[in-house]
């Protein structure tokens, strides 16, 4: 994705900064069905409607800042990849990218296991009775508490991710007396094309074990040796926020050439490979995401192909999507406070959200749009950056932006996309209270994580 400077087009100053925008929609009332989810529309009184409500009823209802997730959608994603994959493949829904009890119902109905990476995650599951031979549980530092109790109710594989867990864990199966179905997570040496803290599978990073320097061929004898471990496949995720299959391709090769060598070395062909998750999302209109029946495609054909040259029966592949699938379907609605134009340079303009519900834009320089969602405009665009209420400059929502330059304070405005990666990493900075989640299906929303409340924050402080 390149952005570049875009010093032409219309304007509420006479010089617009340096910055990384593209120019402003030809309509600043037109919603880009790339970014926004599925039931997403403009209403003919002008405002925004999700799964058939208005958006200003909803923040009647339920207040902001507050993300909105359409159910439709969601539903509608996950069974595109369950379908895109079929019967020889599974679709492991990553559960850090978002995870409620209603998520879980929603994947459970539409046919997708899980990816859980905490006890937290795992108890969110179980609760929302996700069947735990369904589970795979990650991690790269899980506690002895947390590998006990996922044996001890079954999960369906914990995926190793170090020498010394791939003994404890056999410790803790064999002191169950189980034996603990579990994959080796291998780092392939690929470079992803995103950024330096969401990329994980060059060697020089905390996650897996190296297939380069033998490392991983070393971990197979070792877990092949244990009388606690079923080992089934090898696993390996590249990254995050990835377009370009390229990775994936270098991956599933390398991958498959272990399967070839633990075959000669052992005479054993496991039977899995996982090649994770990290296919990007639209957050901008600039950006163009491959379709789950793609991604499929070519995974299959890679797999296939390379198998095929090794003289390999074609494992199972599992795929670990979070972001590509609840990143899209939800966003995140808030209330302009405050408008204040700096002459020359940009619109700041303060919502009543920021950082504590979206992290992203701070953390990793990500991108975002946002559009005026309460009424349509036809004023011209304004160059802006949203900016939320906490007490520092880097609080950042959407860097640069173009918004009606007749905003004002009680306008609504949505950032889409925010799905992924928002309340799932969201904070209570400056005892923010996190905002709800609410999902929205055929006219009827409800609650699925209802608002923090100053309760709860007290009810954490017992000094
Ligand atoms: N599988 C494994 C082993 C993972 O570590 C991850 C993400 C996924 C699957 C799902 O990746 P996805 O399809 O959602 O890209 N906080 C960062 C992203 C961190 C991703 C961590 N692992 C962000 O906001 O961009």
């Amino acid at each position: 994705m390149s952005r570049s400077a875009h010093p032409a087009g219309p304007r509420h100053a006479d010089v617009l900064p340096e910055g990384h925008y593209s120019a402003p929609a030809a309509d600043l009332n037109a919603l880009d069905p790339k970014v926004w989810a599925q039931t997403v529309t403009r209403t003919e009184n002008g405002s925004v409607s999700v799964g058939g409500i208005d958006v200003s009823a909803l923040a009647e209802e339920f207040g902001t800042p507050a993300y909105f997730v359409d159910e439709t959608d969601f539903r509608a994603r996950a069974r595109a990849w369950r379908t895109a994959f079929g019967h020889d493949a599974d679709v492991f829904y990553a559960g850090k990218a978002f995870l409620s009890r209603a998520v879980v119902r929603w994947l459970d109905e539409e046919g997708l296991n899980l990816d859980v990476c905490s006890g937290g995650e795992l108890t969110t599951a179980l609760s929302a009775g996700m069947p735990a031979d369904r589970i795979a549980f990650h991690g790269n530092n899980k506690s002895v508490e947390e590998i006990t109790r996922a044996i001890d109710v079954g999960v369906g594989r914990i995926v190793l991710d170090s020498f010394q867990e791939i003994v404890r864990v056999a410790h803790i199966a064999q002191s169950l007396g189980k034996r603990q179905r579990v994959q080796i997570r291998v780092t392939v040496g690929v470079e992803a094309h995103t950024h330096e803290f969401i990329a994980t599978a060059h060697e020089d990073q905390k996650f897996g074990i190296a297939l380069a320097d033998g490392q991983a061929a070393e971990a197979v004898r070792r877990a092949l040796s244990l009388d606690g471990l079923e080992l089934v496949g090898i696993h390996s995720h590249i990254g995050s926020q990835i377009f370009d299959m390229a990775g994936f391709e270098v991956a599933a090769r390398r991958v498959v050439s272990l399967l070839a060598e633990i075959r000669d070395e052992h005479g054993v062909e496991l039977p899995e490979i996982d090649l994770g998750g990290g296919l990007g999302i639209a957050y901008t209109s600039d950006d163009d995401p491959s379709e789950p029946h793609e991604i499929a495609k070519a995974l299959g054909e890679i797999v296939t192909r390379e198998c095929e040259a090794a003289r390999l029966r074609t494992p199972r592949i599992s795929v670990e999507p979070g972001r590509a699938i609840v990143g899209p379907t939800a966003f995140t609605l808030y209330e302009v406070g405050t408008v204040k134009p700096l002459e020359g340079l940009r619109t700041y303009v303060s919502v009543d959200g920021g950082m504590s519900d979206n992290i992203r834009t701070a953390l990793y320089d990500a991108e975002y749009s946002v559009a005026l969602v309460s009424r349509t405009s036809d004023a011209e665009p304004m160059l802006v950056r949203v900016v939320g209420k906490h007490c520092e400059s880097g609080d950042i929502v959407v860097k640069d932006a173009f918004l009606p330059s007749d905003l004002a304070p009680g306008d609504l405005v949505a950032v889409p996309a925010t799905g992924a990666y928002c309340r799932s990493m969201a904070s209570n900075y400056n005892h923010a209270l996190r905002p709800p989640v609410v999902a929205v299906r055929d006219g009827e929303a409800r609650v699925i994580v209802r608002r923090e409340t100053e309760e709860d924050l007290l009810r954490l402080d017992v000094g």
